[in-house]
Formats: C-alpha cells, structure tokens, sequence
C-alpha cells in the first residue's frame, strides 16, 4: 500500500467494514446509482451479500479504498467470463475484468478522487499478467462517472443492454493503460 497523502490505496475489504458500507450504501448519492431494485439495503442484507465476496466464495473481490489513513470509499472487480444471471454472455476471454465504484463521502465528489481509485484498481488487476482488458458499465446519464472513467483512460465503445439496463460499455485495454503509464 502506498503512503502518498494525495494517493488512493485498496486493501481487501473485512467483515469489519460492512457496518460502514452499510451506512454509505444508504447514502442519497450511491443510492442513485448503485443497487438497483436493492437500493438502501438493511444491514442484515449487506452482510449476507458481501460476506461471501469477503470469504473469497464468489468471483467479485471487494475492496476498500484509502486516503490519508481513511476509509473513503468502495470498489470490487469481478472476472467477467461466467457472471451468469444474464450479464456478459457474449464474453469469451478469460483475462477480462470488470469493475464497479463509488465514494461514501459526497463532500468528496468532483475531487478527482475517483479517477485516483480507478487508476489503482487498474495498477492493481493489470499487475496480473493474465489480465487482458477491464471494462466498466456506467449508466448512460452518469456523465460524472463516465468522465471520470475517461480520465482514467477508459474509452466509451457502446451503449449496451445489461440486466440492470441501459448501459455505456467502457474499456481500458492493457496496451493503452502500459502506454499511458
Ligand atoms: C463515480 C465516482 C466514483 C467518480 O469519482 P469522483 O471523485 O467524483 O470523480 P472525479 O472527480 O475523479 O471526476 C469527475 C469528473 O466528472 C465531471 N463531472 C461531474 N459532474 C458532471 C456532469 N453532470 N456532467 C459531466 N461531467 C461531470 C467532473 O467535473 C470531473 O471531470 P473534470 O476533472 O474533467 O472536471 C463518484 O462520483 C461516485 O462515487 N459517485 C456516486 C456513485 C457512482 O455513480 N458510482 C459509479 C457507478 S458506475
């Protein structure tokens, strides 16, 4: 981990840290773009969702990132091939990753923050040679996040249908993040 003070760190998120990622999952501005049909979950239900991700029991790893010793925010990254429940079933390749983001604190929002924890998540999947690709899904009208993606290298490839809906299809390749270093 990294002690930069201006730098996001990841570490694996614990059992420990579900009570506070159920408080930011609770928070108007995940809310409105995280969860779904499962916005605002109750405790009880983040336990049972990401206690598995936690144990290593499923194929998404949970993260928490950090900034100045602190705890600020949330981001997993999954193996795209095999996610089942109707999402990514024309994926071939077993080198892609997919990843999903977002800070608890919205006073930090538009800091550029985001684009820090998107970097380190990439470092982090590419520094596994097997990686190929890392792609992300952002809703159409989530013009924050996708810039934010943009400015950490990702470029926009399709609008496509998820099972969550409409979405814009995003790619960060490894030839463009190793040339872009
Ligand atoms: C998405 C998220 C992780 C991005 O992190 P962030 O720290 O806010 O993003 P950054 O500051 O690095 O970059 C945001 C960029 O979007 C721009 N932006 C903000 N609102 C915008 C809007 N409505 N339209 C266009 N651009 C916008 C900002 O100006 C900034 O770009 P700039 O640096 O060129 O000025 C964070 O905003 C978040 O957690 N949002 C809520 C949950 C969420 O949407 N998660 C992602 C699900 S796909």
């Amino acid at each position: 981990m990294t002690t930069s003070e201006n730098s996001v760190a990841l570490r694996l998120m614990t059992t420990a840290d579900l009570p506070m990622l159920h408080e930011w999952l609770n928070r108007p501005h995940v809310v409105e773009w995280w969860g779904g049909d499962d916005a605002r979950p109750p405790l009880a239900d983040v336990v049972e969702h990401y206690t598995p991700r936690i144990q290593a029991e499923e194929a998404v790893t949970p993260y928490i990132a950090m900034h100045g010793g602190e705890p600020i925010g949330y981001a997993q990254c999954y193996v795209v091939l095999g996610s089942g429940d109707g999402w990514w079933e024309d994926e071939t390749d077993p080198g892609v990753r997919g990843i999903d983001q977002f800070l608890g604190n919205p006073r930090q929002l538009n800091k550029g923050l985001g684009t820090k924890l998107v970097r380190a998540l990439a470092e982090r999947l590419f520094s596994d040679p097997t990686v190929t690709k890392i792609k992300t899904d952002p809703a159409p009208d989530n013009h924050r996040a996708i810039r934010c993606y943009e400015k950490a290298g990702f470029v926009q490839q399709k609008l496509i249908e998820t099972p969550d809906g409409q979405a814009v299809y995003m790619v960060l390749t490894r030839q463009r993040f190793e040339g872009g270093k």
